[in-house]
């Protein structure tokens, strides 16, 4: 099962509010988005390329700096498109838009790249169904998205102290291998990337998860504020993960680059 019920309006406003804390935050972000761009065909020259989620438009420039053409930057957060606009005016066009109902012409698409955004999703096989349909046949598809076993530290360290969802939930490696399968491109490669990022204390994490806007929205998070008493008892439950370097956070990162095949 795939769909889950994801509030939209509440991502983009989360993204949106963080839009300017976002790249001091990102140093991850910024790893992972690279090892993708390094997973790109070398030799191609893609006309038309779109950066889907493109927050604060880091790789939007990146895309537009290697292939020296306009790139599109795509994002639901229309503050993050603002800044990135702000940011970049060489750049764009700037397009408020859902990864899942894409404003795209079929076959219009060269080369969609996507990093760390399609998690966001409330269903993945739409947003694949979505991209396929805007590439134009030998077209690529370049994302990266969390899998299960990400902030599971964190998952876990909830789980001791109230039992309520917390984290965001990350869909096994399994079950995105078996929708890759389905979703009609001609060629997939799918690899994991572990990440351990390591903190002296739970509050920097907790810090950066909300600077990033990376803020739960899955149905069952606890309303209201985190009281005291709670705060306290969810650090003394991390402490059971420190180890030489410190507080661990664990990320599985699915790299994957689709290719569509030619007509
Ligand atoms: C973690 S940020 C990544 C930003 C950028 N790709 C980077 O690597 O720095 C995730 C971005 O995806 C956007 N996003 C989330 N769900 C989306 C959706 N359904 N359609 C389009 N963008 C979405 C968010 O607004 C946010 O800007």
């Amino acid at each position: 099962m795939t769909e889950r019920t994801i509030d939209k309006r509440r991502i983009a406003e989360s993204f949106g509010r963080a839009a300017t804390t976002y790249d001091q935050a990102a140093a991850f972000q910024r790893t992972v988005g690279s090892n993708l761009l390094a997973r790109l065909p070398k030799d191609y020259c893609p006309e038309n390329t779109a950066d889907l989620g493109c927050g604060t438009g880091y790789f939007t420039r990146e895309l537009q700096r290697r292939y020296g053409r306009p790139v599109m930057g795509i994002d639901l957060a229309e503050g993050m498109l603002q800044f990135a606009r702000n940011a970049s005016p060489d750049c764009g066009p700037w397009v408020t838009a859902d990864a899942e109902a894409l404003p795209l012409r079929a076959g219009s698409q060269d080369l969609i790249f996507s990093s760390l955004a399609l998690q966001w999703c409330s269903n993945l096989q739409i947003a694949l169904s979505e991209a396929y349909n805007a590439l134009r046949p030998g077209g690529y598809l370049a994302f990266n998205t969390l899998v299960e076993g990400s902030l599971g530290e964190l998952r876990q360290a909830w789980e001791r102290v109230d039992g309520f969802v917390h984290v965001n939930r990350f869909m096994p490696e399994a079950v995105l291998r078996e929708l890759l399968a389905r979703a009609g491109f001609s060629q997939c490669r799918c690899e994991i990337e572990q990440h351990v990022l390591h903190y002296a204390q739970l509050s920097e994490l907790t810090r950066e998860l909300k600077a990033l806007g990376a803020h739960n929205v899955n149905p069952g998070r606890p309303g209201g504020l985190t009281g005291r008493a709670r705060l306290r008892a969810l650090t003394e439950a991390y402490e059971q993960f420190r180890g030489d370097k410190g507080l661990p956070a664990t990320y599985q990162v699915a790299q994957i680059v689709l290719t569509k095949g030619a007509a």
